[in-house]
């Protein structure tokens, strides 16, 4: 799922007291939403996706390659064979045995699945939100972090970044130190920022977290790097990956590997059977293949660094306009108008993320997903006439 900062919780106005719901009710009208729906929920916007009929869509970290069409027909037999008539496997079993052989979950180490990693940051806010509970995050960073956690009822504390999108340490540490945060997430690369932050700052932050540190590596198929292998070390990291960018978003599969104790609990607020058949089905049927998925991530790698490259010869040296260096399957950018950019890029038939309105630091940034070979050029074309 891509993010949205449409879908933040917005503090406004127009809060709703328990005596108007209890007045409706006295007065023997019925109900409507507005009575009955939280405040904070009524003041929120709906997760908004724009049409992408008809556009080279690059907003959404999409890998652009479908599966080659033997595997696609194989697939769909194996698909007839499911089912569906029945409840998937309530355990998960050859699933999750799958994902620990072929993905690198160190020995002794589960997975929980999610439908979608979405899902897996719902269960662990869902989990977590004790009264009083806070959840810490650095911003900007993936929405849905802060999102669930104020759903889930926590507080969310936000620590910026420094300018240059580096994780700063010392007021991390101290956010650590003043909040005590049950969980802090850490995107590993960040989105939208694109960057790995450095190692020997998350190693301080896992040191000095009293809670569960989750180092989300939606991105790991384009920054091969992972904390996966360091589990064991600390008894208070979980990593949480996803299956969406390597190539099967549609699928919806996200998998959390962390110790036995956080899995059992977080286990207990998974909604039955949350992941389907099909999805179960063709994601052991691609991890079969994945070195299908493997390659095209390498393509994607590749084209990521000649994109850079263009870009940085076409924006380095232009007033207001910046590349970012980026681990992840897009690139970030920065324009002197980027709602004007992106109106330019729509009328050249392509969809991309304009970010700018989401967090200070990110003023007048565009977020890029790499394409292919075909797309990026156009995109770097578009972009040329459009400054
Ligand atoms: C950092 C990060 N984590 C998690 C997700 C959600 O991925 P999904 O729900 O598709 O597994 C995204 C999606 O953009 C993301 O950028």
């Amino acid at each position: 799922m891509d993010q949205q900062p449409e879908r933040r919780t917005e503090q406004r106005t127009g809060r709703r007291t328990d005596a108007a719901t209890s007045g409706a009710a006295g007065s023997g009208r019925a109900l409507s939403p507005a009575d009955l729906i939280r405040s904070d929920i009524l003041a929120m916007s709906a997760y908004h996706v724009p049409s992408s009929a008809g556009l080279v869509k690059l907003d959404a970290m999409e890998n652009p390659y479908p599966l080659p069409e033997p595997l696609r027909a194989e697939l769909g037999r194996r698909l007839a064979q499911a089912e569906l008539n029945r409840y998937p496997q309530p355990d998960y079993g050859a699933l999750k045995a799958a994902i620990r052989a072929r993905l690198g979950v160190p020995d002794g180490f589960d997975v929980l699945l999610g439908n979608g990693s979405d899902e897996l940051i719902t269960m662990l806010s869902v989990a977590t939100a004790r009264p009083g509970a806070v959840v810490l995050a650095p911003l900007p960073a993936f929405v849905m972090y802060e999102v669930s956690a104020r759903l889930a009822g926590s507080r969310f504390v936000g620590v910026p970044l420094t300018a240059d999108f580096k994780l700063d340490a010392a007021a991390t540490l101290a956010a650590i130190a003043e909040h005590r945060p049950a969980v802090v997430w850490l995107a590993y690369p960040n989105n939208p920022t694109g960057n790995c932050f450095d190692e020997a700052a998350i190693e301080a932050v896992l040191r000095a977290a009293p809670g569960l540190v989750v180092i989300d590596e939606a991105y790991q198929p384009f920054a091969q790097r992972s904390w996966m292998p360091r589990l064991p070390e600390f008894p208070n990291l979980a990593v949480l990956r996803t299956v969406s960018k390597l190539g099967l978003a549609g699928l919806r599969l996200g998998y959390l590997a962390a110790a036995e104790p956080w899995l059992a609990q977080l286990d207990k607020v998974r909604p039955p059977y949350n992941v389907n058949v099909l999805t179960d089905v063709a994601a052991r049927f691609a991890l079969d293949h994945l070195d299908v998925l493997d390659v095209q991530a390498a393509r994607l790698r590749a084209d990521r660094d000649a994109l850079l490259t263009q870009l940085s010869a076409l924006l380095a040296a232009r007033p207001g306009c910046a590349v970012f260096p980026s681990q992840a399957n897009f690139v970030l950018i920065r324009v002197p108008d980027s709602a004007a950019t992106l109106q330019n890029l729509l009328a050249a038939g392509l969809l991309v993320k304009d970010v700018g309105r989401m967090h200070v630091l990110l003023r007048n940034c565009l977020r890029l997903t790499v394409g292919t070979p075909d797309e990026n050029r156009q995109l770097v074309d578009a972009l040329r006439a459009s400054l």
